[in-house]
C-alpha cells in the first residue's frame, strides 16, 4: 500500500450510517474496504523488505496504560500476538492477563472455520458491556477476520462500539493506528487487501523462554479451494536466509531450548527468491548448525515436499524427526476438487520415503470430513489411508465453507448429521491410533524437554518428548527449562506419564 493509498484507508463514523444502503454509499465515496477479490490477485510485483522503527513522537503513547491481546487461530497469529506486544511495550504499555484493567484490548482473531468467527463475535458482544463502563478503552480487531468485508461491515454494523480494525499487512502500522483511534471519536479502519514488504527488526515479545517461533514466510499461493488463508495472508514472501539465521542465533544465545520455522507452506520457503537457488532443505540445513537443542517447521504441504529436505532432516541432530505432514483427505477425487494438487498415492509415496528415511519419525496430520458431496467410499478411503499411515495423531475438522472460496460455491448433498457421525468415526480411529502408540512407550526412556508446571496439578510438570508428546511426571522444579530423562511409566490416550531419571540432557 502506498502512501496515498494509506491516506484513502479511512475513519468511519459508524453513527454515520442511517440504512444499509446509505452505509455502503459512504464507503464506495471514502472508505477502503477489505476486499477478497483484490486479496486474490496475485501480481509480479518484486518484494521489497524493509526494517521497522516507532517514530519519536509515539514513544510515550502507552505510558501508565495497560494492553491485553487475546490470540484465536494458529500458531501464525500467536506469533503475530507476539509481535503486536513488543511493539506495544517499545510504546511504553505494560501487559496484563484480563480485559478488567486493559486500556487497550485487542482480539486477534482466525477466519479459518465459521465457529472461529463466532467465538470472536460472541466476545464483542461480552466486551460491548465492558466497554459502556469504560468508555475510554480502546478495543480493536485484528487478524485474518479483518481482512474479510463480510466482517468489517459486520463489526460496522453489530459492534460499531469497537474503536479500530486493522489486518494482517499492516501490525507494523500499530502505533499510528492507535494514535489515530486516540485522536478521533471515530472507528479506525485500516486494512490492506494486499500484502505490504517483508518487515524485519519487529519488536517481539515471546511467550515464555523455553520455545520460540520464527517466521520463515508469509502467506499462501496454494489456494485450496476450501481455504481462506491465501485471502487473509496475501502471496508467498519469504524472509531472506541470513535474516532468519540471526534471529535463530540471538535466540540461542538467551538460551532458547526449541525454535519451530513457520510458514503456511514452510515447503516453499525460498521459491519466490529470484536471485539464489535456496530452498527449506538449505534453511534447514544451515540452522541444524547452530547450537539449539530442537529444531521444528511447520506446516508442510505435501506437495512441494522434496527428496532434498528428507536427505537434510534425516541428519537428525537437532532436528526433530515429528513431521506434521496435513493430508485433508484420503481420496484422489476429493483432494482433486480441493486442488492439493497431489493423489493419495502421491501422499503415501511420500510417507514411504519419509519412513524410509527417518524409520522413527512420527507422523501427524490434518483432516477435513464432509466436503462437499464427499462420498461414504470417499470418506472410508480416508479411513483406511490414517490406517495405512498410521499416524500419531489428528487435527480433524468438519468442512466449513467460507465465503469468497471456490468451495463455497460448490452444491454440496452431505446432510450435516452425515457430517458429523463421519468425524466421529474418524476421531474414535484417532483415538485408538493414538492409544496405541502411546502404549508402546510404557517402560522406555525419553528426552523431555520440561515447559513448566502440569495445568490440572502444580505438583507435576510438563514438558514435550522430541515427537511432541505430553509427558506429566514428578521433577523438581529446577529442571524446568532443561530437557530431562523421563522413563514413562503409564499411557494414556493422548499423554504420558513418567518418572525422572536423569537430569539435563546435553543435546548436541
Ligand atoms: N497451511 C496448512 C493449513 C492451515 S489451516 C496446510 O495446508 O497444511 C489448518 C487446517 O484447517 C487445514 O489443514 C485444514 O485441515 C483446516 N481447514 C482449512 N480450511 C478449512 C475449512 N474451510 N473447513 C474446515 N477445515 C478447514
Ligand atoms: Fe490453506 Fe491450502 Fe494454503 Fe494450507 S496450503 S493455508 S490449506 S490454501
Ligand atoms: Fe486462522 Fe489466519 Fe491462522 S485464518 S488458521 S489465524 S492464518
Amino acid at each position: 500500500m502506498n502512501e496515498q493509498q494509506r491516506k484513502e484507508s479511512t475513519q468511519v463514523n459508524p453513527s454515520d450510517k442511517k440504512s444499509d444502503k446509505d452505509y455502503s454509499q459512504y464507503f464506495q465515496a471514502v472508505y477502503m474496504p477489505p476486499s477478497l477479490k483484490d486479496a486474490k490477485k496475485r501480481g509480479k510485483e518484486e518484494v521489497k523488505y524493509d526494517g521497522f522503527s516507532i517514530p519519536e513522537e509515539y514513544r510515550a503513547m502507552g505510558q501508565g496504560k495497560k494492553f491485553y491481546i487475546r490470540t484465536y487461530g494458529c500458531q501464525m497469529n500467536e506469533h503475530d500476538t507476539e509481535v503486536m506486544a513488543g511493539i506495544f511495550m517499545a510504546l511504553g504499555y505494560e501487559p496484563t492477563d484480563g480485559v478488567e484493567d486493559a486500556n487497550v484490548i485487542l482480539l486477534n482473531t482466525c477466519a479459518i472455520r465459521e465457529n472461529a468467527e463466532n467465538k470472536v463475535f460472541g466476545e464483542l458482544g461480552h466486551l460491548k458491556t465492558l466497554k459502556k463502563r469504560r468508555p475510554d478503552l480502546l478495543l480493536g480487531v485484528c487478524g485474518c477476520m479483518s481482512q474479510e468485508e463480510s466482517v468489517v461491515n459486520r463489526i460496522l454494523k453489530v459492534h460499531p462500539f469497537v474503536d479500530m480494525i486493522f489486518g494482517t499487512h499492516n501490525i507494523h502500522r500499530l502505533p499510528s493506528i492507535l494514535h489515530e483511534a486516540y485522536m478521533s471519536k471515530e472507528m479506525v479502519v485500516e486494512v490492506w487487501s494486499k500484502e505490504g514488504d517483508v518487515i524485519e527488526n519487529l519488536p517481539k515479545v515471546r511467550k515464555g523462554n523455553i520455545k520460540a517461533w520464527v517466521n520463515i514466510m508469509y502467506g499462501c499461493d496454494k489456494f485450496c479451494t476450501y481455504c481462506i488463508v491465501p485471502y487473509t495472508r496475501g502471496k508467498e514472501r519469504s524472509r531472506r536466509p541470513e535474516e532468519i539465521i540471526q534471529e535463530v542465533r540471538h535466540l540461542a544465545s538467551q538460551g532458547y531450548k526449541e525454535i519451530t520455522l513457520l510458514g503456511q507452506n514452510v515447503n516453499a520457503y525460498g521459491k519466490d527468491f529470484e536471485d539464489i537457488e535456496y530452498g527449506l532443505a538449505h534453511l534447514m540445513d544451515e540452522i541444524s548448525k547452530i547450537d539449539i537443542p530442537r529444531l521444528r517447521f511447520t506446516t508442510s504441504h505435501p506437495r512441494d515436499f522434496d527428496d532434498h529436505l528428507i536427505e537434510v532432516l534425516a541428519k537428525g541432530g537437532n532436528l526433530l524427526d515429528h513431521i506434521h505432514l496435513p493430508v485433508q483427505s484420503g481420496s484422489t477425487d476429493i483432494l482433486k476438487i480441493m486442488a492439493r494438487k497431489y493423489s493419495r498415492e502421491h501422499y503415501l509415496d511420500l510417507v514411504r520415503k519419509i519412513k524410509e528415511a527417518m524409520p522413527n519419525a512420527s507422523l501427524t496430520t490434518d483432516i477435513i470430513v464432509g466436503f462437499p458431496n464427499e462420498t461414504e467410499e470417499q470418506f472410508e478411503e480416508t479411513l483406511s489411508l490414517y490406517r495405512e499411515v498410521e499416524f500419531d495423531s489428528a487435527y480433524t475438522f468438519i468442512y466449513s465453507p467460507r465465503e469468497g472460496t471456490p468451495a463455497a460455491k460448490m452444491e454440496d448433498n452431505v446432510p450435516m448429521e452425515v457430517k458429523k457421525e463421519r468425524l466421529q468415526r474418524l476421531n474414535a480411529l484417532v483415538n485408538e491410533t493414538s492409544a496405541k502408540k502411546l502404549k508402546e512407550y510404557e517402560g522406555k526412556t525419553v528426552d523431555v524437554l520440561v515447559e513448566g508446571e502440569s495445568k490440572n496439578n502444580p505438583d507435576v510438570l510438563a514438558g514435550y518428548t522430541e515427537k511432541s508428546k505430553l509427558v506429566n511426571f514428578k521433577a523438581p522444579k529446577s529442571s524446568i527449562g532443561q530437557i530431562v530423562k523421563v522413563k514413562i511409566t503409564k499411557a494414556k490416550t493422548w499423554t504420558l506419564n513418567g518418572e525422572m531419571v536423569e537430569e539435563a540432557v546435553e543435546v548436541n
